[in-house]
């Protein structure tokens, strides 16, 4: 992997903590040091704030109400979506539609897109590094329809080979789904490239933001991705919420994923008209206060600097790494040039989760299990691994703690 820092972050670490009540606490009578931010991210007091304020002095529902609150929820509903809209760099804001997250974005377009466009034969390109929620829902599509299911390969290093899935692609390439970083390994995939390959086969491809949208500069239309979906509660906002791009043209071509209020011009019992994006896909009440809580946490990641938060979290990375590389017998997994900051890895001495359970009594959370991925475990030959996944309001004294938290583990299993 990257062992030099590529640029430094100048930002207030100190400062930022202060932001999030969760890091103030303790645990063991020990300072929290929470390491499990692939899992979710904690929340900033602003976030928090937001939802407060939401239902004290603004809750009503959406797009029905001529009255004074109903307009209010709407407008910051609204707002919020528009938020959205300029963090992914989306060319309208109405192909930005609010989802509960990231598995509901990949199942609404295996659904629609899916149900509607692949058939008997066509094939789904994916890879090994897939998190069950980009496997599950195109294997569902593909024994309704069908349709075969194809795995791009990975090295040892955790990376794709490009190779292989330029092979794959063929004329019954009817979509390509990948993520952009893996939770399991770290590692930064070339989604550009893989982009531009299945564009020249005319095949769309959904690009899996749920790791990469909180901790690096996404931009929909410089990707050229045909699909980008993201979860709320993974770049700071409320659990519940999430997010799905896509190109107009798709959007407009596909079908409705659920049906009720708001999603209709009109009904009658002879015939139903569609609304227009993006309420066709919003039946029902939307997650109101939490769309608006992601609003504020779009907010918060622009006044801190996505290019700030990558360039400072690579530097944890980059330390993280070796403090770790100094544990007798721990073995890495996931060791990509270009790697977020994911330190997934286990020990010689104890199972992840004793690791995990040890870790906790020092007051460090991470994650240990196999991380909704079990096709990686299953590549590098282990049940299981323990991960630490960073965020930028983590510190260096937080892996110095981490490091002698697992020295601890190998005397306690030696
Ligand atoms: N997908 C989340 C993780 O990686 C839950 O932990």
């Amino acid at each position: 992997m990257t062992t030099t820092v590529k640029k430094r972050a100048i930002l207030d670490v100190e400062l930022i903590r202060k932001d999030f009540p969760v890091l103030q606490l303790q645990r063991y009578g020990k300072p929290l040091v929470y390491l499990d931010n692939a899992a979710t991210s904690q929340k900033p007091q602003a976030v928090i704030d937001a939802l407060d304020t939401y239902y004290s002095s603004q809750n009503s529902n959406v797009h029905r109400g001529v009255h004074y609150l109903s307009e209010t929820a709407t407008r910051v509903y609204e707002e919020a979506r528009i938020k959205v809209k300029h963090f992914i760099n989306s060319p309208l804001s109405c192909q930005v539609i609010f989802t509960r997250g990231t598995t509901e974005g990949i199942n609404l377009v295996a659904q629609t897109y899916g149900r509607k466009f692949i058939g008997q034969g066509d094939e789904i390109i994916i890879s090994t590094m897939e998190h069950h929620s980009n496997i599950v829902p195109w294997q569902m599509l593909c024994e309704e329809k069908g349709a075969v299911l194809r795995v791009i390969p990975i090295t040892d290093d955790g990376e794709l080979m490009i190779e292989e899935y330029g092979k794959l692609l063929n004329k019954r390439t009817k979509l390509v789904a990948m993520g952009h970083v893996s939770n399991a390994l770290g590692t930064i995939n070339p989604v550009k490239q893989i982009i531009d390959m299945a564009h020249a086969f005319h095949v769309p491809v959904l690009v899996d933001g749920a790791q990469s949208v909180g901790h690096m500069h996404v931009d929909v239309q410089k990707l050229d991705c045909d699909f980008f979906v993201c979860s709320g509660h993974k770049m700071l906002g409320p659990t519940g919420i999430g997010v799905l791009y896509g190109k107009a043209e798709h959007l407009n071509a596909m079908p409705p994923f659920l049906g009720g209020g708001d999603m209709i011009l009109s009904v009658t019992f002879e015939k139903t008209t569609y609304n227009s994006l993006p309420y066709k896909f919003e039946a029902g009440t939307p997650n109101i206060a939490d769309a608006i809580g992601l609003g504020a946490a779009i907010d918060y990641l622009q006044q801190v600097g996505m290019d700030r938060i990558d360039a400072y979290e690579h530097e944890l990375l980059v330390y993280g790494t070796d403090v770790l590389q100094n544990i007798d017998g721990l073995r890495m997994i996931g060791t990509a040039r270009e790697k977020a900051a994911v330190l997934s890895f286990t020990l010689d001495s104890a199972h992840p989760h004793d690791i995990g359970q040890i870790l906790d009594q020092e007051g460090i959370a991470i994650r240990a299990g196999h991380h909704c991925a079990q096709p990686v475990m299953q590549r590098f030959g282990v049940p299981a691994t323990a991960r630490a996944s960073l965020a930028f309001y983590n510190t260096k004294e937080e892996l110095d703690a981490l490091g002698r938290a697992l020295e601890k583990v190998n005397e306690v299993f030696a």
